[in-house]
């Protein structure tokens, strides 16, 4: 879908003055610089302002469609930056379809290998829970859910002169080495990016995701519900075929945030905390963020920001099921390197963070977020 926009694209070139002071050559060398692509919401600007906290240089968001469809996605990345005015970062409309997967192709794998308690996009539509302020799921993926944009509707609209996927091409040959592929939704535009140019996983510096659950089948069947649904692995399950094409590219280094991005959960206190120094972001996070889920998006996005916040983590080898017919399609498989399969390839795999340094960096990223005015 292409939208217009009200705002001129700044972002890169008044980003890359963002540390005026050090804005020389020698230091943009090693400057570190983000992409981040995911089915962003109300209360889903954390992931980037924890990056912007971190010093990461944000050269835009991209839209994919994993918990709703991709063009309600990429509105609410354009709300959500001009409650804080950010606006002068770029969102890029991603791809609106998984590779291949659709909803109906989704809700009969479901028939026969099970129900997934947490189904993201792919979920029947309910007009009635859209009413109430939730985002669109099956049905038109480009239909606008109004009553969802609990943060404002935004004024702006998605950047429209290239694709998110050409965009991260386009970034890393800028950039060589210096640009972070983050992923907190499906694969979709990043396995386009792949496809799209040989050199394009290469020339990034890493590619780090949330999702990629291993060895929880026991506790799915054992667990509640609830607990089941921290481990549906919506993110890779919506675009399979993307996943395995994403996850097995040659990016310098892939980190798979997946059973970690359980560990860490917001509690009534934290909010509160959080909320001792009012401002936009913090008071949108009081008000909409879930107190049920994990830190899941922000537990990635800090490994991105600061990778010696993993105390416990292990290199694997790693594959994407992409069988249909199999009750695993979309969930990972990791081997030992003597006994990996070829075309496949070695992963950072993440099991434990540190727990206050995380909540450390999401309290700070919240009470003092950084807005266009520091970036330029
Ligand atoms: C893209 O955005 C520009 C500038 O905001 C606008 O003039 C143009 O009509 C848009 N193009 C499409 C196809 O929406
Ligand atoms: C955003 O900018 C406007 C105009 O400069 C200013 O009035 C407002 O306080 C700013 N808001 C935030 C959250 O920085
Ligand atoms: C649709 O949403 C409404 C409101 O949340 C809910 O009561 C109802 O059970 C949902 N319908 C289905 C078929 O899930
Ligand atoms: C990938 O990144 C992690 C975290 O920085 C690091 O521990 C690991 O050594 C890196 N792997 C490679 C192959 O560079
Ligand atoms: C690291 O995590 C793995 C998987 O949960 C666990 O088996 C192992 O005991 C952990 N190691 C340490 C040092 O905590």
């Amino acid at each position: 879908m292409l939208w217009s926009t009200s705002l001129p694209l700044l972002g890169s070139s008044l980003l890359a003055l963002a540390t005026s002071a050090l804005a020389v050559p020698q230091a943009r060398a090693d400057k570190h610089y983000a992409i981040m692509d995911n089915d962003w919401y109300t209360a889903g600007f954390v992931p980037y302002l924890v990056a912007l906290d971190g010093d990461v240089e944000i050269l835009g968001l991209a839209s994919d469609t994993a918990n709703s469809w991709q063009p309600q996605g990429a509105l609410h990345a354009v709300a959500t930056l001009e409650a804080g005015n950010l606006s002068c970062i770029p969102v890029y409309a991603g791809a609106t379809w998984p590779l291949i997967n659709t909803p109906h192709r989704f809700q009969a794998w479901e028939m026969i290998h099970g129900k997934l308690p947490w189904e993201g996009a792919f979920a029947p539509e309910n007009k009635t829970f859209e009413a109430e302020g939730n985002d669109p799921t099956s049905g038109d993926p480009n239909r606008i859910v109004k009553e969802a944009f609990k943060e404002g509707f935004p004024k702006g609209r998605p950047e429209n002169s290239t694709s998110a996927a050409n965009f991260m091409v386009q970034m890393v040959h800028k950039y060589p080495g210096q640009v972070s592929i983050y992923s907190a939704g499906a694969l979709t535009n990043v396995a386009l990016a792949v496809r799209m140019d040989p050199q394009f996983a290469s020339l990034a510096k890493d590619l780090v995701i949330m999702g990629g659950y291993v060895d929880l089948n026991m506790l799915e069947a054992t667990g509640s519900i609830m607990l089941a649904d921290y481990q549906s692995d919506i993110n890779l399950m919506i675009d399979p075929e993307a996943s395995k094409i994403a996850l097995t590219a040659d990016f310098p280094n892939i980190t798979i945030a997946g059973n970690v991005a359980n560990q860490v959960f917001p509690t009534q206190e934290f909010k509160e905390e959080v909320l001792s120094v009012p401002n936009p972001y913090s008071e949108l996070f009081y008000k909409y963020y879930d107190l049920s889920f994990p830190f899941w998006d922000e537990t990635a996005a800090a490994l991105m920001v600061d990778p010696s916040l993993s105390i416990n983590q292990t290199s694997v080898f790693l594959d994407v099921d992409t069988s249909y017919g199999s009750p695993n399609y979309g969930n990972i498989h990791v081997y030992q390197k003597a006994l990996a399969p070829a075309g496949i390839r070695e992963v950072n795999y993440v099991f434990e963070v540190e727990a206050e340094k995380l909540k450390q960096r999401i309290k700070h990223a919240l009470q003092y977020p950084k807005s266009c005015a520091d970036l330029a």
